[in-house]
């Protein structure tokens, strides 16, 4: 997510919002902004993608990471009494003692959800979690060849790391592929604002928006499924 990362990789960050994010080991990148985990979260995922003004929100996401995003959304769902289903991919998990600590008296921590999410964590197989009003799906699967739900998602948050570190999944290929999990009228949004990743989502048959960055950046990128 950031330039350059002078901490130990694993090593848990203090972002100035008052969250938590990690450097992870196989990036040497933090999971999310240093400028501020949890606002990142909101602004990119929860509201770039209209998800905390959706009725029924059907999340995809790529990938888990910590579990931030997911309890940003899940925070917003139970505030607003909407049901909310997430469905996630993650080739790497992280120990599940960096999203314990990473998660500690923050937004939807303490939601019977993220209680599951913790008591399951591991893989191999994917992880449910089905508790009133939330399901969650975590396919510990790698994105360019997992099967994706077609034409289902309203929101997907494309939050692999940054392009320049993880290039794989912001190929025209994938993200065609990601386009094609999208149900009509879906924003898929992330917080790259790239030429290239532009120009991807584009020629993937989305409408692409320039938005407002989160702290620290100045913008990032939404797109429509028309
Ligand atoms: C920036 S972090 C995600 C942060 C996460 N969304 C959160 O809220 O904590 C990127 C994640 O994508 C995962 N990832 C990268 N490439 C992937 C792929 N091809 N398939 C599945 N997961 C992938 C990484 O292992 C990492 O956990």
């Amino acid at each position: 997510m950031t330039d350059a990362d002078p901490s130990p990789a694993g090593a848990i960050l203090l972002t100035p919002d008052g969250s938590r994010t990690a450097l992870s080991a196989r990036y040497g990148e933090a999971y999310g902004s240093r400028h501020g985990a949890a606002a990142q979260a909101r602004h990119v995922f929860v509201e770039g993608s209209g998800t905390q003004v959706h009725p029924r929100p059907r999340v995809l996401e790529v990938g888990f990471g910590l579990g931030v995003n997911f309890r940003a959304t899940l925070a917003d769902g139970e505030r607003r009494g909407v049901p909310l289903e997430y469905v996630a991919y993650e080739f790497d998990p992280a120990p599940v003692a960096v999203l314990r600590e990473v998660a500690e008296g923050g937004m939807g921590a303490d939601h019977p959800a993220w209680k599951e999410v913790l008591a399951g964590w591991g893989g191999p197989g994917p992880l449910w979690v089905k508790v009133p009003g939330v399901s969650l799906t975590v396919h510990f699967a790698d994105i360019r060849t997992a099967p994706l739900p077609q034409g289902w998602a309203t929101a997907l948050y494309l939050d692999g790391f940054s392009p320049a570190r993880n290039p794989e999944v912001w190929t025209e290929e994938v993200v065609a592929r990601l386009a094609s999990a999208l149900a009509p009228g879906g924003v898929l949004t992330t917080y790259s604002a790239a030429g290239h990743v532009r120009r991807a989502l584009a020629a993937a048959g989305l409408t692409v928006e320039r938005r407002p960055g989160p702290p620290g950046k100045r913008e990032h990128l939404r797109a429509v499924r028309p």
